[in-house]
Formats: structure tokens, C-alpha cells, sequence
């Protein structure tokens, strides 16, 4: 397979895997970093690290500069309202969480939270563990045979008891844009509020707040090909204000005395302690470098892998799609294999994808599984990264059978 990739040259984790021998095909896990995120990284670290938003100091002044000038970059790249909307997070998950435990206030028993089937345990534990606490039910919505929410069991279930829908945009087992216009206009009917999950969906063509129209997105810095330890949680500016704060600490405060204390709007109220200074400016940097791409042509090549991906694993026998993935990925099980061998055999081959449950047991379960294999596709992947798979993946079934 010709097809070459002209970003993969600004990827030294990808090259330095490949002349180790190693395929890497488990983006949607965790993506390499390109060039500019390496040099803001050590750029901040080697120039002077300094605390943000504390000192009157040069390089105090220098870091909190340059810590806020990835909000607002942030800000633009989400197309949010206001820079006051993007808090940073140290991912998804705490994004997450820290809606489940601030929103908590705002729900009383009886109330319904629904998700869907296919969530991520990021998207689930938190809502199971505060339904539980508070006496809430937890409404699931099913899926249709492709492995999309079903819009007419949607429009069932969910109704006036319905406070909040929290849901993935891009499933990170299915592949599928979910179609989250239609659900969140049926929250928005309902008087429900919205929280989707970008984790998988935000680096797949620009997320933008005011078309998507959700009270909150989260996505994580290290599957933008950005750092780990970073995430951006998008609140809506009237959403946010009802937020109840969750952590304290440092720099959330407005004014404290012994017995009392008052705190801080967000975004800062809701970023106690010292944040991850040096994953935020690289965030930015990864943010600059997504935006200097040529979308229509990254969503081209990514495209053209995925139909590559997707015929060979078809013209393998046995081989057994879960859904019908859209793009980024595509799980599968082989018939009388079991994943683990399969995997097994891949590693030694120097095949990086993962197999397993992929943090959604749930799911899994319900088609009958234990695991699955799982190849995940970056914009840096080519012709080639295929070839070296199916190879590998030939070799490991002539074996297996
Ligand atoms: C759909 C989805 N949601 C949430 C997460 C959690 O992201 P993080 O581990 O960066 O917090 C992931 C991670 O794989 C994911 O795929």
C-alpha cells in the first residue's frame, strides 16, 4: 500500500518507534507528539520553569503568559464564547468527574441521568457512582445494529425526569460520530443538561461549541497530539455558574479566613493548586499545530486509511467487525481465536494496537465479549503501517488455526 503520510516526518515518536521495528496503531490510546509540542515543552522547562498566576517575577510573568495564552487558543479552537469558558483539567476523566461531583447539587432523587451504551468508563463510573449516592436512575440508551444511538428509543426514553445527558461524540470501540444534534435537542426540550465527551471526537475535524450546541465537552491534551496530564473541560458561561466547586487549594480563592472562605468564578475557582503548567503551554503548541493543518486534508488521508483498513480486515476470513465503524479505528475478533493470542502474536511482530475491553465492559459484554482487537489510525499512519499489520496479522493467524 503506496498511501504515504506528509505529517508523518514531523513525528519523532513515530519515527523513533519505527526504526525500533514497531507499527503504531493505538492513537485513539494515546497519540505521538509532533515536533512543536517537543520544543514548547522543553522550550518552558529549559528556559526557566515558574509557577503561573502567583509571582510578580519575570519568568512568574513569562509562564502565566504563556499558561493563558493556551486558553484563549483553546477558546478559538472550540470556537467557545469566551475564554472564561475553557477550564484545564488534567484530562477527560477528571473533567468528568468533576462535573459529576459539581453538578450534584442540582439533582434530587428520582431524577434520571442517561448515557448510552457504548460509554467509556469515563463516562459511566462517574454518573453510576453519583446515581448511587443520590438515588438518581441511570437510563441507558441502546444502540442500533451499526452502533449508533438509536434515535427512536432515545426519543422514548428520554423526558421530563431526564436532568442531564452526558454522551461520546466518537465511540473509541465503534468508531461512529454519534448524532448528537438530534439528542441534544431532545435534552434541550426537556430543560436537561448537556455534557458530551470529545475525548475520541475532538482531534477528528474541529470541534465547534456554537454549532454543537452541548452545556459542557471535555477532550484530553495527549490524544490531540498534545501532552498527557492536561485536558480542556468547555463549559457554557451559564452552565458553569452552577457549578459547585469541588477542590480547594491554592489560587481558587477570593478571600478566606479561618472558618470561611469565598471563591472564584471559574474558570480559576475550579483550578485549585498548581495546575500542569508545562502541559498547558505545550497544549497550546499542539492546539497551533492542529490549526495550521489543512483539515480537508488530513479528514482525506484518514479517510482513505480507515477504507484500506477496513477492506483488509474484510478480505481476512473470520474476521468480525464490531459496528460499522466510520473512521480513526475499527475493532474486530476473528472466529475461533481468542484476542489475547491474536494479540500476543502482533506484539511480538512489533504490531502496537490494543485488545481487551477498551474501558467499556459494559459494551463488550453485551455483544458477547471479553475483548477485541483494536487498530486506531493518526494522521501520521500510511500505506505501509498497513502493510506491516496485515502482514503480521497473516503470519499470526497461519499460526493460530
Ligand atoms: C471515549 C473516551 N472517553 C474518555 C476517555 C478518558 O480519557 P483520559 O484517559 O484522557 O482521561 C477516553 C480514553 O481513552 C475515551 O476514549
Amino acid at each position: 500500500m503506496s498511501l504515504i503520510s506528509p505529517w508523518r516526518a514531523d513525528f519523532p515518536g513515530i519515527l523513533a518507534l519505527a526504526a525500533e521495528g514497531q507499527t503504531y496503531l493505538d492513537s485513539a490510546a494515546t497519540a505521538q507528539k509532533p515536533q512543536a509540542v517537543l520544543d514548547a515543552l522543553l522550550g518552558y522547562l529549559a528556559g526557566g520553569a515558574a509557577n503561573v498566576h502567583r509571582a510578580q517575577h519575570l519568568p512568574g510573568e513569562r509562564a502565566t503568559r504563556a499558561f493563558e495564552a493556551t486558553r484563549d487558543k483553546a477558546a478559538t479552537w472550540l470556537n467557545a464564547a469566551s475564554r472564561e469558558e475553557i477550564l484545564f483539567t488534567r484530562g477527560s476523566t477528571e473533567a468528568l468527574n468533576l462535573l459529576a461531583y459539581s453538578l450534584e447539587h442540582l439533582l434530587q432523587p428520582g431524577d434520571e441521568i442517561v448515557i448510552s451504551a457504548l460509554e467509556h468508563h469515563a463516562n459511566l463510573l462517574p454518573w453510576q457512582q453519583l446515581a448511587l449516592r443520590r438515588g438518581l436512575k441511570l437510563v441507558v440508551l441502546p444502540l442500533d445494529a451499526a452502533g449508533s444511538i438509536d434515535l427512536a428509543h432515545a426519543a422514548q426514553l428520554i423526558g421530563p425526569r431526564t436532568r442531564l445527558l452526558a454522551l461520546s461524540q466518537l465511540s473509541n470501540v465503534l468508531g461512529r460520530w454519534q448524532p448528537l444534534r438530534e439528542l441534544l435537542a431532545m435534552a434541550r426540550t426537556h430543560g436537561a443538561l448537556s455534557v458530551v465527551d470529545g475525548a475520541q471526537g475532538a482531534v477528528h475535524g474541529r470541534p465547534d461549541m456554537q454549532a454543537l450546541g452541548c452545556d459542557f465537552y471535555v477532550c484530553s491534551g495527549h490524544k490531540l497530539y498534545g501532552p498527557d496530564g492536561v485536558g480542556l473541560l468547555y463549559g457554557r458561561n451559564q452552565a458553569l455558574a452552577q457549578l459547585r466547586h469541588w477542590q480547594f487549594g491554592g489560587e481558587m480563592v477570593l478571600d478566606a479566613d479561618y472558618q470561611s472562605a469565598r471563591f472564584r468564578p471559574a474558570p480559576l475557582g475550579f483550578e485549585a493548586g498548581t495546575p500542569p503548567v508545562s502541559a498547558v503551554i505545550a497544549l497550546g503548541a499542539a492546539l497551533d499545530w492542529l490549526s495550521a493543518q489543512n483539515q480537508a486534508a488530513v479528514t482525506q488521508h484518514e479517510a482513505t486509511l480507515h477504507a484500506e483498513l477496513l477492506a483488509g480486515l474484510a478480505a481476512r476470513q473470520g474476521v468480525r467487525l464490531l459496528g460499522q465503524p466510520q473512521l480513526a479505528l475499527a475493532s474486530f475478533t476473528i472466529d475461533g481465536i481468542h484476542n489475547a493470542d491474536l494479540a500476543h502474536l502482533l506484539t511480538e511482530q512489533g504490531i502496537a494496537v490494543r485488545a481487551g475491553h477498551h474501558c467499556a465492559m459494559p459494551l463488550l459484554k453485551s455483544l458477547g465479549l471479553s475483548g477485541a482487537i483494536r487498530v486506531s489510525l493518526g494522521l501520521y499512519n500510511d500505506g505501509e503501517d498497513l502493510t506491516h499489520f496485515f502482514d503480521a496479522l497473516d503470519q499470526a493467524l497461519e499460526l493460530l488455526r
